[in-house]
């Protein structure tokens, strides 16, 4: 097409070539990256990694778990012993956005996966940290919730390892602790009930109850607060 003095009229600038394919390459490389993050959300789910999760899942079903301890969204929760994450993906999934996961272990091989476990789920809300055999070193004050899952009967120094976790927990904070009862005096997979008891007592907790799951093998969900008298005492109303 031409102008009144026979001048060709270019309706495509060279300028708004280079706009226009610039804006084409953008929109094919979202199209990519947009499948591609479709297709990761469709393989990736919460499902157990291993067999051996999965006999866990079994017999510690992550759902009755939490309504046991009475996980609910935005809570601040801890678990010690966290290992490769299988219990602390479930938490991190039920407690949204609003909540967040500090999941601790000495094992940082495991930490590191559980780390590369929730970037794979997306998840933002999940905090490894590598403790000590008797400190966990988690931050002080935070917790609405501390929870040991299956985990206890692993810990060398348990009265050690919870009495210093205690000061991580809000004052109204709970530790929960599910735990297997040994079918024997030579069954190690478990802990019989007097003992933990007796072992949080002096770690400085009270119990508050004990929920039994009917699991393949007895197991107890044991709910404790900060003992009252080691809660900070409030400061006296001002005489005058
Ligand atoms: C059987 S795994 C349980 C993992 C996870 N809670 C679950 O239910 O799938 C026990 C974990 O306790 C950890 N552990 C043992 N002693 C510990 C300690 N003193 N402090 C923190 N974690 C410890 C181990 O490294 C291991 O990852």
């Amino acid at each position: 097409m031409r102008n009144r003095m026979g001048k060709k009229l270019a309706f495509i600038t060279p300028g708004m070539r280079a706009v226009l394919s610039a804006s084409l390459s953008i929109f094919a490389l979202a199209l990519v990256v947009s499948s591609y993050s479709l297709a990761r959300q469709q393989t990736v789910t919460l499902d157990p990694e291993t067999e051996d999760e999965a006999r866990l899942n079994r017999l510690l079903p992550p759902d009755e778990i939490m309504e046991a301890m009475e996980v609910t969204p935005g809570m601040i929760v801890a678990e010690i012993g966290a290992g490769r994450g299988r219990f602390v993906v479930r938490l991190a999934d039920r407690l949204g956005s609003t909540g967040k996961v500090y999941a601790e272990d000495i094992d940082a091989e495991a930490l590191n996966h559980l780390e590369e476990r929730c970037r794979r789920l997306g998840f933002t809300n999940v905090k490894t940290i590598v403790g000590d055999i008797t400190d966990p070193r988690l931050p002080g004050g935070e917790l609405d919730l501390l929870v040991v899952i299956s985990s206890y009967h692993h810990f060398a120094e348990p009265v050690a390892l919870l009495r210093n976790a205690r000061s991580a927990l809000k004052p109204e904070g709970r530790l929960a602790v599910a735990e297997w009862l040994p079918w024997s005096e030579n069954d190690m997979e478990g802990t019989p009930r007097k003992t933990l008891e007796a072992q949080m007592e002096a770690a400085g907790y009270a119990l508050e109850r004990v929920e039994a799951l009917s699991a393949a093998k007895p197991l107890n969900i044991y709910i404790f607060r900060i003992h009252q008298c080691l809660n900070p005492i409030p400061n006296p109303p001002n005489p005058i």
